[in-house]
């Protein structure tokens, strides 16, 4: 399963996401975390010292190692220069598993020790002014978008990206690569207005967005965002004093998260399993090629000299029956 959690800055995505994280962990599932969120706090949040968490590799650093690997034997992929990072895959090129040993993980995953398990932890890196705008050839969240584009992920293994409601993700469709997104909201004008916004774009899509209220104290705090986003809302957040003393410094065993959040946790993972059935590779594999063709007419062409319309397999659809080269 491929779950984003999304939102307005300062939202919580990053604290939810790993207690999400940490959740899945303590179950004994497979998980990959992935921070594309502009502040890159995740590693830290799951428990890296600072030291640990700058020394993590940056996949927007390791683009070139990451595109050559993908494309593998793909012919209509001349190389990696012309590959952009919305390129689908096609035949010949390689996929990616959960839970598999590759050259990806090998160059931008980490092994990070939670309660319970392990995750393998990927990191974007930060970002600089130059990535906050539009589509953009070295946009951080390529190296996401490509991972998520040629991974054949099964029920019950979950890569959990933490990331921005940005114009960069709507441009590119990294919005529609997920069985279903959180939108992280405070109950506050500001909290939801990123959720219509986000709504707006996904409605034409296909993709299952669901609310998460966080920092929510009380009945009228509830009020307000069943009034608001109505039945997308899913579960809520309270102020959690686990998170508090993780933030110090002290984090308390994930055993003794609150009951209350533990039952949100539970939720969110229900949801998410519940989107297994919803499932369609056809629609997900048509929808990165209108995202590519959109991309490669809009900038790709004339940036690479090269026609990446042609990069379209127009027979290949992503999927669990489709063997990976050798
Ligand atoms: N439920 C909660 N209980 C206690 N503290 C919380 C909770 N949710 C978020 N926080 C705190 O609020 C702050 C912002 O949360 P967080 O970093 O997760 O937000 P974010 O959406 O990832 O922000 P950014 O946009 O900066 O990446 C953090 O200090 C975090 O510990
Ligand atoms: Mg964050």
């Amino acid at each position: 399963m491929k779950i984003a959690f999304v939102g307005k800055g300062g939202s919580g995505k990053t604290t939810l996401s790993s207690l999400f994280i940490r959740h899945l962990a303590a179950a004994g599932a497979p998980v990959v975390a992935v921070d594309a969120d502009i502040n890159q706090h995740l590693g830290a949040a799951l428990g890296l010292e600072e030291a640990e968490a700058a020394a993590l590799p940056a996949m927007g650093d390791r683009l070139p190692l990451i595109k050559d690997y993908l494309r593998g034997s793909n012919p209509r992929i001349a190389s990696a220069e012309t590959m952009i990072k919305t390129t689908p895959p096609g035949e010949g090129s390689r996929l990616l598993r959960v839970s598999e040993n590759n050259p990806l993980y090998d160059a931008c995953a980490r092994e990070v020790e939670l309660d319970g398990g392990t995750v393998r932890l990927m990191v974007t890196g930060p970002f600089t002014d130059a990535d906050l705008g539009v589509a953009c050839y070295h946009s951080k969240t390529g190296a996401v978008e490509l991972y998520l584009n040629h991974l054949v992920d099964g029920r019950d293994e979950y890569v959990v990206v933490d990331m921005t409601a940005g114009s960069d993700s709507f441009a590119s469709g990294m919005f529609t690569r997920f069985d279903i997104t959180f939108l992280v909201a405070e109950p506050t004008r500001k909290g939801v207005s990123v959720y219509r916004q986000y709504k707006e774009y996904a409605r034409d899509f296909g993709v299952v967005l669901r609310v998460v209220g966080n920092k929510v104290q009380g009945q009228d705090d509830l009020d307000f965002l069943r009034a608001e986003v109505g039945e997308d809302l899913l579960v809520t957040v309270g102020h959690s004093d686990w998170v508090r003393a993780m933030e110090k410094g002290r984090p308390p065993r994930f055993a003794l998260l609150e009951d209350a959040n533990r039952r949100a946790l539970h939720t969110l993972q229900a949801a998410a399993d519940a989107t297994y059935e919803l499932r369609d590779w056809e629609r997900y594999t048509q929808q990165m090629v209108h995202f590519h063709l959109k991309n490669a007419a809009s900038w790709g062409n004339e940036r690479t000299g090269a026609d990446l319309a042609a990069q379209v397999d127009p027979g290949f659809v992503l999927g669990e029956g489709v063997a990976t080269p050798a």
